[in-house]
This record gives C-alpha cells, sequence and structure tokens, in this order.
C-alpha cells in the first residue's frame, strides 16, 4: 500500500507532480488558454462581485490560506482576509452580504472550521469548499466548491494535500482575475502556461532528495531552525516551520524574513540553522542582505534557491536549487524540498514520521 516507499510521507510527497497534474486535468487547457470549474463556472457573477473574501482553516491549510491572500490580492483586486478557524469561529467577526467565504481543508471534518462556516453561513456569507475529502462535512455543507483531487492523504503531515489546495487556489485567482479585467490576457495566458509546467517542475524538485537528506543527517541535532521568506514565499517559510516541528520534534519558526530584526536576530548564533526561501523573485535582493545580516552574525545558512542563483550560492552554507517558475507559482516549488527536509530529519532521528506523537490526521474536537 506504500507502493514501495518506506513511509506514506514520503509516497505523497512524491505523489505531488500526479496530485498537480489530477488537480489541473479537465481543468486547465493551456493550449486553449481555458480554465473549467463547475463549482466557479455557475457562481461567477456573484464571485466577481464580492465585496471581500475571508479564507478560512487550520494548520497547513491556513498556510495555503495565507499564500492564496497574496495571490488573490495581486490577481483579482479583492480585499482579502485569513482567518484561523478557532479564532473566527469565537470572536463575532463582521461579516456582510456579499462576502465570500473560501474554507480550506483536506479532511472536511476539522471541527473549528465546520463550525466557523456554519457560524458565517448563518449570517449571510456565500461559503465555497476547497476540500480533499469527497462528500465531507465541510464538501456538504459549502455552497459550491473545487475539490483538490489530491488522493487519500495518510501520512499526519499534510504534503501533497497542500500542493493540491494552492493549485486549485492559482486556478481559482486567475480564472477569476481574468474574468474581473484585473488579469490582462497576455498575463493569464502566460500564468496558465506557467501553471501547466508544474508538474515536471516538481518531479525535477524530488531529484534532490538525496542532497536534502544529506542536509538533515548534518543538521538533525540542532535544537532550534528559523524559516524566513517575504511576499509568496512567506506561507512557505511557515509551512517548512510546521513541518520540521510536527515530523522531527525540532523547535522551528517562520517569519516575514525582515521581521527577522524585531527580535528573531537575537536567537542567531553558530548551532542555529536559517533557511531561506529564496527563489527568485522581486523581494530577491533584499532577501540576500538578510542572508548577510545572519552571516555577519555566525549563523547557519540554507537556502532553496533558484537554479543558477550563483549570489545567494556565494553566501549561504548550504543551498537546494529548484527550477526557475513564475514568482507567483514558485511556491508550489520551494515547498517540497521543505516537506523532505522534515521528512529526512525525523528519519535521522528514528522517529515514526507517518505518526508524529500527539497528532491526528483529522482534528475533529475543538
Ligand atoms: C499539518 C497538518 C495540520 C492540518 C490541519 C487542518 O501537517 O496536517 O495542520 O493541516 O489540522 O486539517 P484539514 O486540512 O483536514 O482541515
Amino acid at each position: 500500500e506504500k507502493g514501495g516507499y518506506e513511509h506514506f510521507m514520503l509516497k505523497e510527497i512524491f505523489e505531488q507532480p500526479t496530485a498537480v497534474f489530477d488537480c489541473l486535468r479537465g481543468r486547465l487547457d493551456a493550449k486553449a488558454g481555458t480554465i473549467r470549474m463547475g463549482g466557479i463556472d455557475k457562481h461567477l457573477e456573484l464571485l466577481k462581485e464580492a465585496k471581500r473574501i475571508i479564507l478560512v482553516g487550520c494548520g497547513t491549510s491556513w498556510h495555503a490560506g495565507l499564500l492564496a491572500e497574496y495571490v488573490f490580492e495581486e490577481l483579482c483586486r479583492v480585499p482579502v482576509e485569513v482567518e484561523y478557524a478557532s479564532e473566527f469561529r469565537y470572536r463575532n467577526p463582521v461579516i456582510n452580504p456579499g462576502d465570500v467565504i473560501i474554507a480550506i481543508s483536506q479532511s472536511g471534518e476539522t471541527a473549528d472550521t465546520l463550525v466557523a462556516l456554519e457560524n458565517a453561513k448563518n449570517q449571510g456569507a456565500f461559503i465555497f469548499g476547497v476540500v480533499n475529502v469527497v462528500g465531507s462535512s465541510i464538501a456538504r455543507l459549502s455552497q459550491a466548491g473545487a475539490y483538490t483531487h489530491a488522493g487519500p492523504e495518510i501520512g499526519v503531515a499534510s504534503t501533497k494535500a497542500f500542493t493540491a489546495q494552492i493549485t486549485v487556489l492559482y486556478l481559482i485567482a486567475i480564472k477569476l482575475g481574468y474574468a474581473k479585467g484585473s488579469l490582462s490576457r497576455d498575463r493569464y495566458l502566460n500564468l496558465i502556461g506557467e501553471l501547466a509546467l508544474i508538474p515536471d517542475k516538481i518531479s525535477e524538485v524530488l531529484k534532490s532528495a538525496p542532497e536534502v537528506a544529506a542536509l538533515a543527517e548534518k543538521y538533525k541535532d540542532a535544537r532550534d531552525f528559523l524559516f524566513l521568506g517575504r511576499g509568496y514565499n512567506f506561507p512557505i517559510a511557515l509551512e517548512g516551520a510546521l513541518k520540521l516541528k510536527e515530523i522531527s520534534y525540532i523547535h522551528a519558526e517562520g517569519y516575514p524574513a525582515a521581521e527577522m530584526k524585531h527580535g528573531p536576530i537575537a536567537l542567531v548564533e553558530e548551532s542555529l540553522p536559517v533557511v531561506f526561501v529564496a527563489t527568485k523573485d522581486a523581494y530577491h535582493d533584499k532577501l540576500i542582505s538578510n542572508a548577510q545580516e545572519i552571516k555577519a552574525r555566525k549563523g547557519k545558512v540554507l537556502a532553496i534557491i533558484s537554479e543558477n542563483d550563483t549570489v545567494f550560492q556565494d553566501i549561504a552554507d548550504e543551498t537546494i536549487a529548484v527550477p526557475v517558475a513564475d514568482e507567483i507559482l514558485a511556491p508550489l516549488l520551494s515547498v517540497v524540498p521543505l516537506q523532505l527536509l522534515a521528512y529526512y530529519t525525523g528519519l535521522a532521528k528514528g522517529l515514526d514520521v507517518d505518526k508524529p506523537r500527539n497528532l491526528a490526521k483529522s482534528v475533529t474536537v475543538e
């Protein structure tokens, strides 16, 4: 059942080219330049007119929501909020007609997410589900939706469900942005073409698994890890830290890279690995200065970079290169080495990577 892999987590990490491909299949037609999604097509006017989009989820699904905030604001020019379901459900949020809630959940059974949605629905919000498990409670409560089609995820840590979630969210944002006219036809076609290339690029990234395993062996005894990123890669820094915590029990924190100066920099010393999610984008020069600041304080810089980024290679102690991609879509590549880092670190420490202590696959109690 593990298809020749030692663990479900590794199998599911390696299934990502297929998971993303399956998620695009039947929806994205790069040649025709079209995106077809039943749940969106049917409610296109309502979505175009949304006054606000509120993304709701927990854990890794919340990270997918955070990335979607950047993407929807850029491509659709609509105000977006991202909410932890557990906070949203209790704090008497202001919800108005015209608000669209996008619920993100792998299992479709997370108690906090479910109740948050029930409350919002009662207040008149429209609920759109991005869910993996067909027929689950959240799928049933949603008034429209798009399944992620990642297939069953058995490992407790979410991997392929995350990349499928963000793929669906990209599709929605690209489609909606074009329909609203906030995305030009050229940019729309360009993003569609780039998205179609992603499954093969993820396969390329997976070839770095032995390199990541060697890094894991080298840094497995670190007490803490810091993960830094900016822009589209900031949510990926959070996700990298969460994965490492869950699977290796090493304390890890994710931060927007520039926030480092406002506190976390006090932690930097020789024994602290700092992982930069540093694929080339509009913020690249700033990230380079942040990495230099870590080096100046003798921290270890580990970086996920775009291939042929010689500048970062010179600064960093260790680099893992991923293929060049559009900056908006790069998180689909940059997250993969971080999933592998968590997996191989847990493995090197002799831990149960598929069933980390204290965690359940689906959190049906609050
Ligand atoms: C992390 C992880 C959890 C889930 C969270 C939400 O690896 O798996 O953080 O993402 O419990 O679960 P779903 O997506 O099923 O609502």
